[in-house]
Order: structure tokens, then C-alpha cells, then sequence
């Protein structure tokens, strides 16, 4: 009786079948493929575990908003908590969230975040420098590296200030190792155990010391200076913060996990979209076309202001459709800590959901024409007449992604300063193979040529 209930979906008895399943078409394809074929709310089976793919906007409202309280982080998030991020806010729940995301919140308000427009607009143009010579010589770029090296850049001096080149870079890559190592590790679960002394799992416990160290000194540094003297930064911010009600501050090992936190997601997800950017309008001359007069009528060769910006919301438009088709962050998860019931179907509790922007946003009953690349979609008029979520590329509800706004001011300074000047072309022959790395990545990388205009 119950069974007729059940959304339909995928089943698999054994573990080694949907790994060659999976492996066969990549993680992303094969959740798309089941969507595909059994619709918007799937249930997937592997041995005796249960996973449910939410794609349609009314349940991607009803998880986190409706009925938010019977979701939480539990399972989904705890390798990620363990291994690098301990109870930042992207990997905790209750209380301490709730009093976290009160702390941080006023860090990340549009006001807030136009303190670090000279930083962006900085990186950009050591960017433009960059480019120059780059498109000098002719050689090609790998999009990806490329932006991820420029947010990670930015990162390092809104959170801590960072001026010395050598400590960027060391930093920046014992940070990427770091990522690169919890991400292999959540999507092959058939790795050595971490107690194990094998040369990886050595390599990354010295990477996390040394970070944690690093930081650990930063504050330091910091307590011997008076309050005054503090770079007005987000490791200040962090460090002054006090909690409304008891005036207590925030302990160091949690403004360490905070830090790490939003290094983690505010560089990566924010370079993938940037480089996805200029990958799309490499084949679409009219959007480039039009990007460029706006950033010509308005901007020229300049340097932005808030104002500026506001007077250039095509750019913008741009970068919306950017994180619809490519979504940074193409799936996110949830674990149902009460039963509950989806579009009909019982929920149990404790059950595992992910929730796939890739897939909401590629829908053909919210989307026109879904795989073409169109910025128009997000003119006020026809963002006012969609589902409101229909588009989700921050999460949604109490847990948005809290620098939804940092990263959007960051994308808009970076696009319209650099495409200004250049206007990147794809390498001949190289094609996109969209997969996820823990954000969305493409399997072949992203391969440009710098031209300038
Ligand atoms: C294009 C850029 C970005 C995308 C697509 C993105 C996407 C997301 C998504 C989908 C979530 C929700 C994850 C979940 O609940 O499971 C999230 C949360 C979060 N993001 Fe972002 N993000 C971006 C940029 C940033 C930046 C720049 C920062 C910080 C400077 C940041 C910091 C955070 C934090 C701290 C959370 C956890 C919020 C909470 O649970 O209270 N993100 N982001």
C-alpha cells in the first residue's frame, strides 16, 4: 500500500552497480538523466540507502521555507565539518548557527561590502596587466585556475588583510589542497581510511596545520595591537564581534572555522561562475555585444563605483544567467529530521534529500528554451512573473548563502572591468564537460585565449 506512495526512481541492491552506473556519465548526468525520466521529486536506492533529488521549485520552497523546520544539516554536511570547516556556518545547526549567522550578518550586508570595492577593483586591474601580456603572447588559459587564482587573491585580503605576495600564494595553495582533498574524498568513498600514514593523508594534515596555525598567529598578532590599530577587515569583524544579548565574544577556534568557511565558500564557487561567464559569451556575439555598450556607455576604461554599477544591470543579467546554467553550487543537501510528506510522497525521517539547481534551473515548465543562453530572462519584469523558486543558486530560505551579495558586487566589478578590454575566446576544438568537483567544474577544464577588443 505504502509503495504506490513512493516517488519513483532509481533502485540498485549493490553498491558496485551504481558505481559503474554513475561513473559511466559523471554524478551530474546521471542525476540529470534520472530527473529526466522519473520526474521532480526522485527517489534514488543504492543497497539500503535512501536519497531523494528535489528539483521542483513548490518542494525547493517547501524545504527551505514551508516546512524548513523538519530539514537540517546533519549527515550531509559532517565529512565537510570534520575534515576542514568544524562548525562554521555553512556546517552548523540550532543554536550555534542561529547565534552565528546573527553575528556575521551585518558583515555581509550590501552597505557592508562596498568597503571592499577598491580590493576588487584592484584585483582587477592587476588582472587587466595580467591579460595584456597574456594576449601579447597568444597562450591559452585555463578559465578556471585563472579566476580561482583572482578570487582566492581577493579572499585573502577581505578576510585577512594580505599583502605579502609569498604568504598569498603559500596560503592560497595549502588552502586549495585542502579543498581539492575533502572533495575527492566525499566523491570516492573508496579511499584509504585517514588514520592510514599514506602520503595524502600526511599531506593534508600538515596543510590543515599549517593553515590553522597561520590564522591562529593572525589573531595572535592582532590581540597585541589596540582595537584601533585592527585592520578593518573580515578577521576584525570576526574578533570585535559581540553576541547582542550575553556580550560574549566569539571563541578563536570558532573564528577560525569561520574564516576557513568563508574562504572555502566564497572563493571557489565565485571563481567557477566568473569563468563560466566568459566561456558562455565566447559564443553568443549579440549578449557581448550588448555587455559591451553598457560597459562602454557607462564605465569605459574606469574604475566602478556603486553608482556606476547600478547603471549597468545587463552585466548583472549576465551573471544571473550564468549561475542558472552554471550553477557554482549544482547540489545541496538536507537530511529530514521529522517525517514528512513531499508532492504526495511520505519523507521518513531521516532521510537524506539533495536539492539540484542544476536541474530546477534547466526546467522546461518555468524556462523557455532552457539551454540557451539568454540574458533577458532576468529583466525585473520577467524575474517579478517566475516562481520565486525557480532560480536558487544560493540556497534559499533562513540559510541563503549569506555573500550572495559579496559575490555578486565582486563578479559585476570583475566582468565589466576586464571585459572592458577583453573579450576572451574559446580554444579552438575544446568543449565543456560539466561535472561536479563539489562545485560545479568541467571535467576537460575551461580553455580560453585572452583577446583584447
Ligand atoms: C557565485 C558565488 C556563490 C554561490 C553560487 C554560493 C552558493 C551557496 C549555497 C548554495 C549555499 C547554501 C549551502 C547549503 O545550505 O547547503 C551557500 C551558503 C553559504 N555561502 Fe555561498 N555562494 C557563493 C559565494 C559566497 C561568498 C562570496 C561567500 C563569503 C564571502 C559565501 C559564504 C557562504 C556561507 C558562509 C554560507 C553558509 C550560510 C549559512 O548556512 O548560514 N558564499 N552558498
Amino acid at each position: 500500500m505504502a509503495l504506490q506512495n513512493l516517488a519513483v526512481g532509481y533502485r540498485s541492491p549493490l553498491l558496485i552497480k551504481a558505481i559503474r552506473d554513475i561513473s559511466r556519465k559523471g554524478l551530474l548526468q546521471f542525476f540529470h538523466d534520472l530527473w529526466r525520466e522519473y520526474g521532480d521529486l526522485v527517489r534514488v536506492q543504492i543497497g539500503s540507502n535512501v536519497l531523494y533529488l528535489v528539483i521542483h521549485p513548490d518542494y525547493v520552497q517547501h524545504i527551505n521555507v514551508t516546512q524548513r523546520a523538519k530539514y537540517a544539516k546533519t549527515d550531509t554536511y559532517e565529512g565537510l565539518r570534520r575534515l576542514l570547516l568544524g562548525n562554521g556556518l555553512v556546517t552548523s545547526e540550532g543554536a550555534l548557527w542561529r547565534r552565528q549567522r546573527r553575528l556575521l550578518a551585518p558583515f555581509f550586508t550590501p552597505r557592508s561590502i562596498e568597503q571592499f570595492l577598491p580590493i576588487f577593483i584592484d584585483e582587477a586591474q592587476r588582472t587587466r596587466k595580467r591579460w595584456e601580456q597574456l594576449a601579447a603572447h597568444g597562450e591559452p588559459i585555463e578559465m578556471i585556475g585563472e579566476m580561482m587564482t583572482l578570487t582566492a587573491r581577493i579572499v585573502l585580503r577581505t578576510l585577512f588583510s594580505l599583502s605579502d605576495e609569498s604568504e598569498m600564494r603559500d596560503t592560497a595553495q595549502d588552502v586549495g589542497y585542502l579543498l581539492n582533498f575533502v572533495t575527492q574524498l566525499q566523491l570516492q568513498p573508496l579511499q584509504a581510511p585517514l588514520w592510514l600514514p599514506t602520503a595524502r593523508n600526511r599531506a593534508y594534515r600538515q596543510a590543515l596545520a599549517r593553515v590553522n596555525a597561520f590564522i591562529g598567529q593572525l589573531i595572535a598578532k592582532r590581540r597585541a595591537l589596540p582595537v584601533e590599530a585592527y585592520p578593518n577587515d573580515l578577521l576584525s569583524k570576526l574578533m570585535l564581534a559581540r553576541d547582542e544579548e550575553t556580550g560574549e565574544a566569539i571563541p578563536d577556534a570558532l573564528i577560525r572555522d569561520e574564516a576557513m568557511t568563508i574562504y572555502f565558500a566564497g572563493h571557489e564557487t565565485t571563481a567557477r561562475a566568473l569563468a563560466f561567464a566568459w566561456y558562455a559569451l565566447a559564443a553568443e556575439p549579440e549578449v557581448t555585444a550588448k555587455l559591451h555598450a553598457e560597459i562602454d556607455r557607462t564605465l569605459g576604461l574606469g574604475e566602478p563605483t556603486v553608482e556606476t554599477l547600478k547603471q549597468m544591470p545587463y552585466t548583472l543579467q549576465v551573471l544571473k544567467e550564468t549561475l542558472r546554467l552554471y550553477p557554482s553550487a549544482p547540489i545541496y543537501g538536507r537530511d529530514a529530521v521529522e517525517d514528512d510528506e513531499i508532492g504526495g510522497v511520505p519523507i521518513k525521517r531521516g532521510a537524506s534529500l539533495s536539492l539540484v539547481p542544476f536541474c530546477t534551473h534547466r526546467h522546461p515548465e518555468f524556462w523557455d528554451d532552457p539551454l540557451r543562453f539568454d540574458p533577458e530572462r532576468f529583466t525585473p519584469e520577467r524575474e517579478a512573473a517566475r516562481h520565486p523558486y525557480a532560480f536558487h543558486p544560493f540556497a534559499a530560505g533562513q540559510r541563503i548563502c549569506i555573500g550572495n551579495n559579496f559575490s555578486l558586487l565582486e563578479m559585476h566589478v570583475l566582468l565589466s572591468m576586464l571585459a572592458a578590454q577583453f573579450a576572451p575566446r574559446r580554444q579552438p576544438g575544446h568543449q565543456l564537460e560539466l561535472e561536479l568537483f563539489g562545485t560545479l567544474g568541467s571535467r576537460t577544464g575551461a580553455w580560453m585565449q585572452i583577446v583584447p577588443r
